[in-house]
């Protein structure tokens, strides 16, 4: 996030000694995009973080696409079969050479650490509860929760309550669109949120636990690394690089006369993708006002739809957990009677998360495992 942030003790000076009662230098690490030039945090450990005492295992985790379809999906999650293991428990649903969406669950806490080395993450909390630590804090977790993990950051999920999440990882930067900023990265005041609902990291003490075990994630692989120094043995760091949290129900909606488009609820973008938040809010008011989207065709995007909560306007036969994909090349929108249905409706209860890409998605073979087979004729009107 664009705004500075400080935690425990750093130099009054960057790069310059910084010793313990003892006298010991503390080492820093310079986290930073863009080669030099993005956005960065210095942070300071006890241990320097490169001490790497055994290469372990690589796994290949190949993304499995199905060639030769193209249609309409509405996915089912709740009948994905997850495995036990944490970090491996992410169940790819879609993918392109800008993200990779899929659904996870987390059951247990892990002892082992990980790092994406190749993507940024959201996770979207729907349901569970936990605490995110990582060597820049604390973040407690709850449902509704964006959680945004910038590539590069060391973590692991302490499991309150059992954790069902969408994850995006995405291989640029997430970020705020740039129509809700000034100049200066602040937050606008016509933007659906404000920098008061960002959760940033509580610090906590230093962790000087030797022989740690971090699962570095790539794009199609874990590699297994046994690190001499826990990576979470910081006494401080500063700037403008770290994972923070952003709760759905802070989210403002925009609302207006006429149906409004979808980018008034955009929350997030990147390369390639925007994510958008639908949450309750007041239908248009103009007398003759249709509150159901028309049927559109967005030929330079393909919309993915998590169905979080409530009773989505426009679709029939979905529910909590369903995900719709409308790939490009295709027109669609509400299937019959929805339209009708929502004339003279006033607001919605609806919450929903969307992702429209601006290249094709490939579908994994696990998506089509839980596919709902007569979505793609949900627009026929069987009443003729
Ligand atoms: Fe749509």
């Amino acid at each position: 996030m664009p705004f500075y942030q400080k935690r425990g003790v750093v130099p009054n000076k960057r790069h310059t000694q910084m010793r313990d009662k003892s006298g010991i230098l503390y080492s820093e690490e310079l986290i930073s995009r863009n080669g030099f030039s993005g956005m960065y945090s210095n942070l300071y450990h006890l241990n320097p973080p490169s001490a790497i005492q055994e290469i372990g295992e690589y796994n290949i985790n190949k993304l499995s696409k199905v060639l030769g379809t193209h249609k309409p999906l509405h996915l089912e999650t709740n009948k994905i079969n997850f495995y036990e293991d944490f970090f491996n428990n992410r169940v790819p649903l879609f993918f392109n050479d800008d993200l990779v969406i899929s659904k996870c669950q987390i059951k247990n806490s892990s002892k082992k650490l990980f790092r994406n080395g190749v993507a940024d993450e959201l996770f979207f909390i729907h349901h569970g509860k936990g605490s995110f630590k990582s060597n820049f804090g604390q973040i407690d977790i709850i449902p509704g929760d964006y959680l945004i993990i910038p590539k590069g950051t060391t973590y692991n999920i302490e499991v309150i309550e059992k954790i069902e999440a969408l994850i995006i990882e995405t291989f640029s930067p997430i970020e705020t669109p740039e129509r809700y900023r000034n100049k200066f990265g602040q937050l606008l005041e016509h933007s659906p949120f404000s920098e008061r609902d960002i959760k940033t990291p509580t610090f906590l003490d230093p962790v000087s636990t030797k022989s740690i075990e971090i699962d570095v994630k790539l794009k199609e692989s874990i590699q297994t690394y046994l690190y001499e120094n826990h990576p979470f043995d910081l006494v401080g760091w500063d700037g403008y690089f770290y994972p923070y949290v952003f709760n759905i129900n802070d989210f403002m909606p925009i609302t207006g006369k006429i149906h409004q488009p979808p980018p008034v609820h955009q929350n997030f973008k990147g390369t390639g993708f925007v994510i958008c938040s639908f949450v309750p809010r007041i239908y248009d008011y103009h007398p003759n006002s249709i509150p159901a989207p028309y049927s559109h065709s967005n030929v330079d995007s393909d919309e993915v739809i998590y169905y979080v909560k409530g009773d989505f306007m426009s679709r029939k036969g979905v529910k909590e957990g369903s995900i719709t994909h409308h790939p490009m090349g295709i027109p669609h929108g509400p299937q019959p009677g929805k339209t009708e249905e929502s004339i003279g409706k006033t607001k919605t209860d609806e919450f929903a998360v969307m992702i429209d890409t601006f290249k094709s998605l490939h579908v994994t073979r696990e998506a089509y495992k839980i596919e709902d087979n007569s979505y793609p004729f949900s627009w026929l009107n069987n009443d003729n």
